[in-house]
């Protein structure tokens, strides 16, 4: 019992006290915070896991370093082997002129004896020097190739991760952490596994050497580095513990620290001094990160002496044992001087060896991160199938189409099913969050349902290559991106690929939106730069930005076309603008339009009513008054606020 407990304490000390359980904020105790719900099994793996894990480490460390060039990589490999060779020639050699140098006879006579070897010494040690260097140069010019083959990888395939993903905490943290360490580790753990090489090499050339003098040295040299590998290893899984537990505070910080310090938020943030309360969660979040910091110094330092201090001791031990061979004259003089230089020269090989080894089973589990990233990443990627969307369907099917959002209590959307036909104009239509927007993203194919189906002239939307749909379909989001780009390049971005080398579609695509005019007063028309963070860049106003993004799908040219709350932001003649320009539109094609403004859906063809995610009307404008329902009550609401006063006042 009682030794169970000293062993606890030991264990203890030799590890990073928890995070805290509950923080207080103005006084509130709050319970669990988010840090807390970090559950990686990569923690509680233990440490031969760990270590079984290095030839994958030095798999995708092969692979990147051939990827970036194959020619260097084996040249690498192959100087390595030489660089040993010499190494343990020159030992050798030098074990061989100690003896000469140390045998009985006139001095002149031994010096002489000795030359031959001595050259040899001298050969080898130069020959190995050339070759460090030309290793060195060849991974300074292989090393940044890596990192950004690493980088281009991870952004790839983040960028190709299918939109559902983005709801998704976990994703988040996988990918900062793939990006912020997974990259620089790849690097590293080349340049250990290069270190690995050396110190295997070298080590080998050392013992060899060792155990031919005396085998017991052998296992003396072991001793004494033990206790130092030890301390290493705990000191890089304690590392690794805290940056895995870390990595949620420090999106937080830097989220906050974004937030206080960007444009977008500026004017919000001083209208409603938001500073203070930003400031003193951003200090919160840094003091849990300060104090976890100092810990693992403490800890760190706290395992680094015990293991220096028994490796001292270990290594006064073999000086010991090399004393009492020497005294029981079992080993000559001359022989222990040799193995006093092949024992130094195996220790710093050693320690070399297990640095290198720590090293890269440390960089090995952020590798292990970022190959995980990237797994999971393809694996919420649609593969491409191949198969094409149809290219103008005449039919558009829902059939009983549910959504949930990751983690989401109840569905946003559940068992919707509607027909739609070419040239229909389809309003949407609802409450706040009932469904509208999320609906638009299923049918535009950036979310698959998680049951029933949507499907064109039959062709189910899961069975196609995801960019066949997104090149049928343009969508004007409902908080459209604002791209900084030109003008010009902001409306193009619709279709780049689009041959339009006089502007002529585009200023057709502009002048039925209004864009037009937005470009007219730009200081530099359709080149001005829309952004303001960069010198000459000029900011719009919300609804101009709206007429950018509603030229921009016009632009598209799509034989659907998606508008999620167009005119939101426009004035009254340029509404109208867009909503002649959506008539003329839906001549062939299929629009969907989300609208508050009842007044416009008067005329669509068909009109969805959503309520808390189900679709609980549905008919033309006609009939759903007729039926009198919820959007009779709605419509009937708004067209009051339309009527003269006096009508208003004799009509309540
Ligand atoms: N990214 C998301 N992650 C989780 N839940 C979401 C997400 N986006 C929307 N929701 C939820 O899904 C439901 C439907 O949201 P949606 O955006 O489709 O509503 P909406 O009808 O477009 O509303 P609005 O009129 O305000 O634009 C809401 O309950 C909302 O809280
Ligand atoms: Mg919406």
């Amino acid at each position: 019992m009682e030794l169970m407990r000293v062993l606890n304490g030991i264990r203890r000390w030799f590890a990073l006290p928890p995070l805290p359980d509950t923080v207080v904020i103005d006084g509130v105790e709050m319970r669990s915070p988010y840090w807390r719900e970090y559950g990686d099994e990569a923690i509680k793996a233990g440490i031969w896991r760990k270590a079984s894990e290095l030839p994958r480490t030095l798999r995708v460390v092969s692979r990147f370093a051939w990827q970036a060039s194959p020619r260097a990589f084996v040249a690498i490999l192959v100087l390595q082997l030489l660089s040993g060779i010499a190494s343990a020639t020159g030992l050798l050699a030098t074990t061989r002129v100690l003896t000469a140098l140390l045998a009985v006879g006139p001095t002149p006579d031994r010096v002489l004896a000795a030359a031959g070897q001595l050259t040899l010494v001298v050969v080898a040690f130069a020959g190995r020097g050339l070759v460090v260097s030309v290793i060195a140069t060849l991974n300074s010019r292989i090393t940044p190739v890596i990192s950004r083959l690493a980088e281009d990888e991870v952004i790839a395939t983040a960028s190709r991760v299918e939109l559902a993903a983005y709801d998704d905490a976990d994703h988040h943290d996988l990918l900062s952490r793939a990006q912020s360490q997974g990259v620089s580790n790849l690097t590293q753990a080349y340049n250990q596994a290069v270190g690995l090489l050396t110190a295997i090499v070298t080590l080998a050339a050392a013992v060899g050497a060792v155990s031919v003098l005396h085998p017991l040295l052998a296992l003396v040299l072991l001793c004494s580095v033990l206790p130092d590998a030890w301390a290493t290893l705990r000191g890089s899984r304690l590392r690794y513990i805290s940056s895995v537990r870390r990595v949620a505070l420090y999106r937080r910080k830097s989220m906050l620290n974004r937030l206080l310090t960007d444009r977008d938020a500026a004017a919000e943030i001083r209208s409603y001094t938001a500073q203070p309360t930003l400031i003193r969660e951003h200090r919160r979040v840094g003091d849990v990160l300060l104090n976890e910091q100092i810990e693992l110094g403490k800890v760190a330092e706290r395992i680094g002496v015990t293991g220096r201090t028994i490796s001292g001791l270990a290594v006064g031990a073999g000086y010991v044992v090399l004393g009492w061979l020497l005294y029981a004259q079992i080993m000559p003089l001359a022989v222990a001087g040799a193995a006093v230089l092949a024992m130094r020269t195996g220790r710093s090989a050693l320690s070399q060896l297990v640095l290198s080894l720590n090293r890269l089973h440390e960089s090995g589990m952020y590798i292990g991160d970022m190959q995980r990233f990237l797994t999971e990443a393809t694996a919420r990627t649609r593969p491409a199938t191949g198969r094409q969307a149809p290219a103008d369907p005449e039919v558009i099917e829902l059939d009983r189409v549910t959504f949930s959002y990751p983690d989401a209590s109840k569905p946003a959307l559940s068992g919707v099913s509607a027909t739609i036909r070419r040239g229909q104009v389809v309003a949407l239509v609802g409450e706040n969050g009932s469904g509208k927007s999320t609906l638009a993203k299923l049918l535009s194919g950036l979310y698959l349902p998680q049951s029933g189906s949507i499907s064109w002239d039959g062709v189910d939307l899961a069975e196609v290559d995801e960019s066949s749909i997104a090149d049928r379909v343009a969508v004007i989001m409902q908080d459209p991106t604002r791209w900084p780009l030109t003008a010009r390049d902001n409306v193009r971005l619709g279709r780049p690929d689009r041959e339009d080398p006089q502007d002529l579609l585009l200023l057709q695509a502009a002048t039925g939106t209004g864009a037009a005019e937005v470009a007219e007063e730009l200081d530099h028309g359709w080149d001005t730069l829309l952004s303001k963070e960069f010198k000459n860049g000029q900011d719009l106003s919300g609804g101009q930005w709206q007429r950018m993004a509603a030229a921009r799908a016009v632009y598209r040219d799509a034989p659907i076309l998606i508008c999620d709350e167009p005119t939101a932001a426009l004035d009254a003649r340029a509404e109208a603008a867009v909503y002649e320009t959506l008539r003329l539109l839906s001549q062939g094609r299929t629009v969907f339009l989300i609208t508050h403004r009842l007044a416009s859906v008067k005329h669509a063809d068909q009109i969805l009513v959503l309520h808390h995610g189900e679709l609980i009307e549905q008919g033309t404008h006609p009939e759903l008054l007729a039926a009198g329902g919820r959007y009779a009550d709605l419509y009937t609401l708004q067209a009051k606020a339309y009527q003269p006063d006096e009508l208003t006042a004799v009509g309540a």
